[in-house]
């Protein structure tokens, strides 16, 4: 489709900008929080590039005024964190620890003060270790009272300052790398085990925004999805069924239950013919049922290219790119459903993630189509070296160039009739990247510290610091 005229952003629209617990507040410690999952993976030798940690991160933590001061000037509109549990609820669940909320009750009076609008993720991976050990985390049921008490301590006592509101984030992901992948916590490699924790996720999240409806009822809520739309990789019939077969996968299995409480009847299907349909209860159907969210947020990074994969395919595992070092992509998939490509029509990364904003446009227009519901952009971003030049700034018109083809296909993609909330980036200032340590940025800020010296964590606005400043207060007019 392309137009004459593209629509305008509209008025309210949210130029955000995000970040998660983890990743930049560090004081892991402190304050009576307890110990999350991540605290203990990352101590395993082998886990994360050169052994990073949390345990300062940007240390956000301590900083947060500083931070919000940059926001500020900046004019960011909402800015995306997430609450780390184990700082409310130090043992995962009993009594509230008040420093750890007051933390949080700071850091949203200061952004509210500066009219920025908070939007608040309840789980960005940062299990409470306590539970893990006693129940198994998200193997057990146990988990959706707990989760959907912790979230209600949070509904209760933020209901008057947050109107905007994530539950899981990427499911997804937090569940596949858990279960099936063993490269995050708690690194099991078992997909009927896997199925069973993203079931018990998918109750825990619609039990959630359940109870939701009942304290916040004009509030919005909804999950966060990493959503990479798929592709064929030739228009041989055998390769469009395989992307078909990878949509389904990978993204209707998660967004039609968020959306409608059903699993898509194709996977379901094929999982019960190997043993590895997640066990339903009574209940569970209504209970997912009533967990509709009022959007689908949508963590986009890049898009998916297939192959048909015969039965008989064998796979080595992927070798991840942790490093980036270009060029380690290993073709992957699923023997009999899909065979993962490069696509040749687009560029990567350093990190080997395909560049395609189009994409973006593409996954909105089908998640409109399918669900019919709005959707908030809760991550997109580009994740680079970037140089500190003369102690001063960054020259990241990389990243300026990124951002800008992105922000073009969600004018357009408003412009096609999606009811689109607003745009997160991905990060507001550079964070530690989970597996990558501190060399891969993606902020606006550049935080002078790497992988091995926290030195000053001094903060230096990079060029797109100034570009996106411009493009908030043009409405997007100014790319
Ligand atoms: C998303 C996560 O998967 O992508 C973020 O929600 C993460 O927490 C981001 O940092 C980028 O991924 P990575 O692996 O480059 O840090």
């Amino acid at each position: 489709m392309y137009h004459a005229k593209l629509d305008r952003f509209p008025n309210d629209f949210l130029w955000g900008s995000a970040s998660a617990a983890y990743q930049v507040e560090g004081a892991w410690n402190e304050d009576g929080k307890g110990t999350s999952v991540w605290d203990n993976f990352v101590r395993i030798p082998g886990k994360t590039f050169k052994g990073t940690n949390g345990n300062v991160a940007v240390d956000h933590y301590h900083r947060y005024q500083e931070d919000v001061a940059l926001m500020a000037e900046m004019g960011l509109k909402a800015y995306r964190f997430s609450v780390s549990w184990s700082r409310i609820f130090p043992a995962g669940k009993g009594e509230i620890n008040e420093a750890g909320i007051q933390f949080y009750e700071n850091l949203i009076d200061e952004l509210l003060q500066h009219q920025i609008e908070p939007i608040v993720t309840l789980y960005h991976w940062d299990l409470p270790q306590a539970l893990q050990d006693a129940y198994g985390g998200w193997e057990s049921r146990e988990i959706i009272q707990d989760f959907n008490d912790y979230c209600v301590a949070l509904f209760k006592r933020l209901k008057d300052k947050v109107n905007y509101w994530v539950t899981l984030n990427e499911q997804n992901v937090f569940i596949s790398h858990g279960y099936e992948q063993a490269s995050h916590p708690p690194g099991v490699r078992d997909r009927k085990r896997m199925y069973e924790a993203n079931h018990i996720a998918n109750l825990a999240n619609a039990k959630a925004i359940q109870s939701f409806r009942q304290i916040i009822p004009n509030g919005k809520i909804g999950p966060s999805f990493a959503y990479g739309p798929a592709y064929a990789y030739s228009s041989n019939p055998e390769d469009v069924l395989a992307a078909q077969n990878a949509e389904e996968f990978n993204s209707h299995w998660w967004m039609d239950v968020y959306s409608w409480g059903v699993y898509p009847k194709s996977v379901l299907k094929y999982l019960e013919k190997y043993d590895m349909a997640p066990t339903m209860e009574a209940g569970d159907e209504a209970l997912l049922k009533a967990g509709k969210p009022d959007f689908m947020g949508v963590n986009y990074y890049q898009t998916a290219t297939f192959t048909a994969s015969p039965l008989d395919e064998e796979f080595v595992n992927a070798k991840e790119n942790h490093d980036g070092k270009k060029g380690n992509f290993v073709e992957n998939g699923n023997a009999g459903l899909f065979k993962r490509k490069r696509n040749e029509a687009l560029e990567t990364t350093n990190w080997d993630w395909e560049i395609d904003p189009t994409g973006l446009r593409i996954g909105l227009r089908r998640i409109t189509s399918r669900y019919g519901l709005p959707v908030l952009v809760t991550e997109n971003g580009l994740g680079e070296f970037d140089k500190l030049e003369d102690n001063s700034t960054v020259n990241d018109d990389y990243r300026i160039d990124y951002i800008r083809k992105h922000i073009e296909q969600l004018q357009a993609a408003i412009t096609d009739g999606v009811d689109l909330l607003g745009y997160c980036t991905w990060s507001f200032t550079d964070l530690l990247s989970w597996l990558n340590g501190y060399q891969k940025r993606y902020g606006f800020v550049y935080v002078d510290r790497d992988e091995l010296n926290e030195k000053e964590l001094r903060r230096v606005r990079k060029k797109s610091f100034y570009w996106y400043r411009d493009v908030i207060e043009s409405n997007g007019e100014m790319l």
